[in-house]
């Protein structure tokens, strides 16, 4: 069995940590690997499952499906709208918006507030980026994103400013954050139609001139919303959202990396350490082509009743986290493993999903990264989806 584990540290745009489990080798019956031992002998729980998907031939007609892009589903890209947009007109007031969560999120929210700017007349303030406990990014839009396109993108749309002028300089987010102001909208339902801004951030933007919505994520509804509004949200996510150049390069370089991995050799006559660029490991479909799973087995796994096969150390591990980060909020804890398993309560063990990559027809060359934030349940038995 060949498992690397590398710790990417430094990737400061997203603080992501990949975990690279790189899978050239099936752990044979009866090998013993010093993470299997350490648990005490978790069992496989489908091993004839498991028997004959590893025997289990790939059609190479299979394998070329395989990675062929999904078919678009029924969904079509935003059309621009063929009604010319007259002048702007006159703008209400200033909208601000912050917003927590996530990148995915924040960007969300980002085309939520474009859209409530329009419906409004506002000017839009670029948006701030609340610092994430989790990720603790202290980005700002601006070092994401490319203001200057996403300002040109949506001219004709709503009008974005980048500050304040200076007679509005002392709304800022510390201002919001000392004490209740009457110009911070901070009731905003969850999924808010058109008509709870028209009616309750109007009036705000009408006596002040300036309306700072907080919290904003997840606060403007999908459904019932006017085509223009719903296509102007399309237009923001994929047309006036670009990350910078670094954010774009750096993304890259990612891609390629897991693509085309770099490996560490020694040279067998002189014994000296080099580096190179794995491009030529396999050919055909799979070339260059690469699985990325974002499982959950953080304290999120903890977070369930359920039991992840592991053994003993696993449950013990499992059994501290309910205790100490979750304090017994642990939902479903009166039913049995058996019972929330077979009610589809549970995340897919390592096992399940080693299956699952096999049924789908991924075979034992492909390669399989695991994105995480960090593998808090470092017991989790991950071997087995390495017999793939
Ligand atoms: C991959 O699986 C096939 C059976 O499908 C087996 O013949 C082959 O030895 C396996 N490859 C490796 C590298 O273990
Ligand atoms: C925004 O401007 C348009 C065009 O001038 C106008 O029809 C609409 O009533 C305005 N909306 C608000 C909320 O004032």
């Amino acid at each position: 069995m060949n498992l690397h584990r590398h710790h990417h540290g430094g990737v400061s745009f997203s603080a992501l940590l990949f975990i690279i489990l790189s899978v050239f080798a099936p752990l044979g019956h009866g090998s013993s690997s010093p993470i299997l031992s350490e648990l005490n002998g978790p069992k496989l729980r489908h091993s004839r499952l498991f028997k004959s998907a590893l025997q289990h031939q790939v059609s190479d007609e299979h394998l070329s499906d395989l990675w062929e892009p999904l078919s678009n589903q029924g969904w079509k890209p935003f059309v621009e709208s063929t009604v010319t947009s007259s002048s702007m007109p006159e703008s209400s007031g200033f909208i601000q918006v912050f917003l927590d969560g996530g990148l995915n999120q924040q960007r969300m929210g980002i085309c939520d507030a474009v859209a409530i700017a329009k419906i409004l007349n506002a000017t839009l303030v670029i948006p701030y980026l609340e610092v994430n406990p989790v990720w603790q990014d202290t980005s700002t839009f601006e070092d994401i994103f490319d203001v200057d396109h996403f300002v040109n993108i949506l001219k004709d749309d709503i009008s974005i400013i980048r500050e304040l002028p200076d007679e509005y300089a002392w709304s800022t987010r510390e201002y919001y954050a000392s004490a209740i102001r009457s110009t911070r909208v901070k009731n905003a339902p969850l999924h808010a139609s058109l008509n709870w801004y028209l009616e309750n951030v109007y009036p705000v933007l009408e006596s002040y001139g300036i309306a700072a919505i907080s919290p904003f994520s997840h606060r403007l509804a999908f459904d019932n919303m006017p085509i223009e509004i719903q296509r102007l949200r399309c237009k923001v996510n994929f047309e006036a959202l670009v990350f910078v150049p670094h954010v774009r390069s750096l993304g890259e370089a990612l891609v390629s990396r897991l693509r085309y991995p770099i490996v560490e050799s020694i040279d067998a006559v002189s014994g000296t350490k080099y580096i190179r660029q794995v491009v030529d490991t396999k050919s055909g479909h799979g070339a260059g082509k690469f699985v990325s799973l974002h499982l959950r087995f953080d304290k999120m796994a903890a977070h369930s009743a359920c039991d992840f096969g592991g053994g003993k150390a696993e449950k013990l591990a499992l059994a501290k986290y309910r205790q100490t980060i979750w304090q017994g909020r642990v939902m479903n804890s009166r039913f049995t493993d058996e019972e929330l398993r077979n009610q589809g309560r549970c995340p897919l063990t390592p096992e399940e999903i080693g299956l699952l990559l096999a049924a789908l027809g991924f075979d034992n060359n492909t390669r399989l990264y695991l994105a995480s934030h960090k593998v808090r349940i470092y017991t989790l038995h991950f071997d087995s989806i390495l017999y793939y």
